[in-house]
């Protein structure tokens, strides 16, 4: 199971929300990280065929999007704003939704059913009515929607937003189960969501696409730009103004700060291995070099 794309443009109006993005994402958690307005959604509705494109082309499995028919059975979707029936109850939306997704026969659909509800952990919820959930189990209960058909390619925006940490780790755990033998494909601004689940990382800025590989590699995009110093407030302020700030702590008498500079920024400052978050920062940062 592979997703290709080839060029893959996206326009609203004079806009380019997704710019020529040409790439191949193979089984796993793949990591989708941008700012705000990077083109993420706009790249996940492309590919549920919610969209079409303005030029380029992609391929789900070897089937291209133009087929939208065949891509719509392979491909389960969880959006970043979704809502669902609020009036039934746990049970009889799923139940619903699986009919509309095409899984045949009562026995099936309930077998399925009851193995998601508890992978999900609302297996005791099922009789209670969507609108009394809490917004974290409404986003469970809105992935177990996205994988009642067993899609090869999973596309989740966002899902973890506004979970808490606990969920938030159980969410990761039962996104990779699902990647064996599939493609997830997971939006996030949070960097440590893809550095704990993901095999490999997208970064999208501006509708461009500055890197894709592997996690230790978009470490290395910033190898000899971040530095460690500590510092005064007089010259926390100056640094504040003049650098990208991964980090700051403030300790009794002085400001514990890493930050990205091409060269050395002050006679003390100690260089520091990179990490993801620094890699990315480089990216897409304030007064990133763009490189
Ligand atoms: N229907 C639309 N019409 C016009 N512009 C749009 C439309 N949808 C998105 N855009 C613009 O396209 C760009 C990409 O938007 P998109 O929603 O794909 O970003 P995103 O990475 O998902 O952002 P976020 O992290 O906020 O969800 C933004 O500049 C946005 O304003
Ligand atoms: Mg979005």
């Amino acid at each position: 199971m592979e997703v290709s794309l080839n060029q893959l443009t996206k326009r609203y109006g004079s806009k380019t929300a997704l710019d020529q993005v040409t790439l191949k994402w193979e089984e796993g958690v793949q990591g989708l990280l941008g700012p705000n307005g990077a083109g993420k959604t706009t790249l996940m509705r492309l590919l549920a065929t919610l969209l079409t494109p303005s030029a380029g082309s992609a391929e789900i499995g070897g089937v291209p999007l133009t087929e939208k028919g065949r891509i719509r059975e392979m491909i389960g979707y969880l959006p970043q704003d979704f809502s669902f029936y609020p009036g039934m109850t746990v049970g009889e939306a799923m139940d619903y939704l699986a009919l509309l997704s095409g899984v045949k026969g009562k026995a099936e659909r309930k077998r399925r059913i009851d193995t998601l509800l508890e992978e999900v952990n609302l297996a005791a919820h099922r009789r209670t009515k969507v609108r009394a959930l809490s917004g974290g189990m409404k986003r469970r209960l809105g992935i177990a929607q996205a994988m009642i058909h067993e899609p090869r390619l999973l596309i989740v925006d966002e899902p973890t937003a506004g979970l808490d940490p606990e969920e938030r780790i159980r969410f990761r755990q039962l996104l990779a189960r699902f990647a064996e033998g599939r493609v997830v494909l997971l939006s996030t601004h949070v960097v440590e969501d893809v550095e704990s689940s993901c095999r490999q990382v997208t970064v999208l800025q501006n509708g461009r696409m500055p890197f894709t590989g592997e996690i230790p590699e978009l470490a290395e995009q910033a190898r000899g730009r971040v530095w460690l110093a500590e510092m005064d407030k007089g010259e926390w302020a100056r640094a504040n103004s003049r650098y990208p700030i991964v980090s700051a702590v403030a300790t009794v008498s002085a400001m514990k700060v890493r930050l990205l500079a091409d060269e050395r920024p002050f006679s003390d400052a100690e260089p520091a291995e990179p990490t993801m978050e620094d890699g990315y920062l480089c990216l897409v940062g304030k007064g990133g070099s763009g490189r």
